[in-house]
């Protein structure tokens, strides 16, 4: 039998999962569950590169994993897993930081947007984000890693790392490949759209966890343009092109059907259908989720089985690394 891809990503529990993280990522995550063998983690690590409140960190890890398995990973086929479970993360990215340059971590787009943003607090820890990110992707030699853009250039720096180690030593780690599936709906704020749906925009984003009426309000507020008609154009009308796309990503509609739908109605019906939409599309997941949430036995031994399943994988490469290195055997 031939051996399946292997794939890699993660969601950081920075913020509660939104509409955006699902129609532009976990979606494909299951899509792709049957035919490659998939990784999916919770990065905690990442997430404290900026300042977290701990209560809310924990809580949103462990709401993040049921809300994995409302939107149908599956726990069996999937490795499911939180970050700072597996050790090895940590202790490849120190070897990794060493064959990574100082250059290289400067010019990281990310980096330079987020010390802007959190001019007091620029760490060590952000600033060396990438390479943990690396080790994430290496230790399982995985081949394709799911992102959006922005994350691009980090899995394009994973790579020359690899390359440089591979180079020094001898083949060690699989170079992964980026991988922006066809379907993914990139979803932009409600409020702003010319930006990203982001968790930490509260008005303009929609949560996975949200109330039917919080939705409803969302969508009925959503900022449009000064015509009348729905018609997707994403230069003159960001608005109502990003309400197209969610109604389309919510009930499958193509577009040319749901700009007919919509041809003499006005944004007044427009807006309140695509609210209705999202909400029947996410009742299932919120409901399955909070079910999820009150068996925290469940969760345990979900999390539990993820991590001994990931660490086993990242161990063998780790022990290679470390020989390689020159590091004696334990
Ligand atoms: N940096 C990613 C983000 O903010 C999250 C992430 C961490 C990740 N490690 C990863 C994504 C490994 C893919 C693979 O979105």
């Amino acid at each position: 039998m031939e051996q399946k891809k292997r794939i890699f990503s993660g969601i950081q529990p920075s913020g509660d999962l939104t509409l955006g993280s699902y129609m532009g990522a976990i979606r494909n995550w299951v899509a792709l569950q049957e035919e490659y063998d998939c990784l999916y983690c919770i990065v905690d690590m990442h997430a404290i590169t900026v300042r977290q409140v701990p209560a809310d960190l924990r809580r949103r890890s462990l709401e993040q994993l049921a809300q994995y398995i409302a939107c149908g990973l599956d726990p069996e086929k999937n490795i499911m897993f939180i970050q700072s479970h597996v050790p090895q993360h940590a202790e490849l990215a120190w070897v990794l930081g060493c064959y990574t340059q100082f250059g290289e971590l400067s010019r990281m787009t990310q980096f330079k947007q987020k010390s802007q943003q959190h001019a007091d607090n620029i760490t060590a820890g952000l600033f060396t984000y990438p390479v943990l990110m690396a080790a994430d992707i290496l230790l399982y030699q995985a081949d394709l890693v799911p992102v959006g853009e922005d994350q691009k250039q980090h899995v394009e720096l994973c790579r020359d790392i690899a390359t440089r180690f591979n180079f020094s030593f001898s083949d060690t780690f699989t170079l992964p490949e980026p991988f922006i599936p066809k379907l993914g709906a990139r979803i932009m704020s409600l409020g702003n759209p010319e930006n990203k749906m982001s968790k930490s925009d509260p008005d303009g984003c929609v949560y996975l966890m949200d109330k039917p009426e919080d939705i409803m309000r969302k969508f009925k507020r959503a900022v449009t343009d000064c015509e009348t008609a729905v018609r997707f154009d994403r230069e003159n009308k960001p608005g109502i092109s990003n309400l197209l796309t969610i109604y389309c990503a919510a009930t499958g509609k193509t577009l040319e059907d749901a700009e007919a739908e919509f041809k003499d109605q006005g944004y007044g019906v427009f807006k309140p259908a695509v609210g209705e939409a999202v909400v029947e599309l996410v009742r299932p997941i919120r409901e399955e989720a909070a079910r999820l949430l009150s068996d925290k036995a469940y969760l345990e031994s979900i999390y539990k089985q993820g991590a001994e399943r990931a660490s086993a994988l990242a161990n063998k490469t780790l022990r290679k690394v470390y020989k390689k290195v020159g590091f004696v055997a334990r």
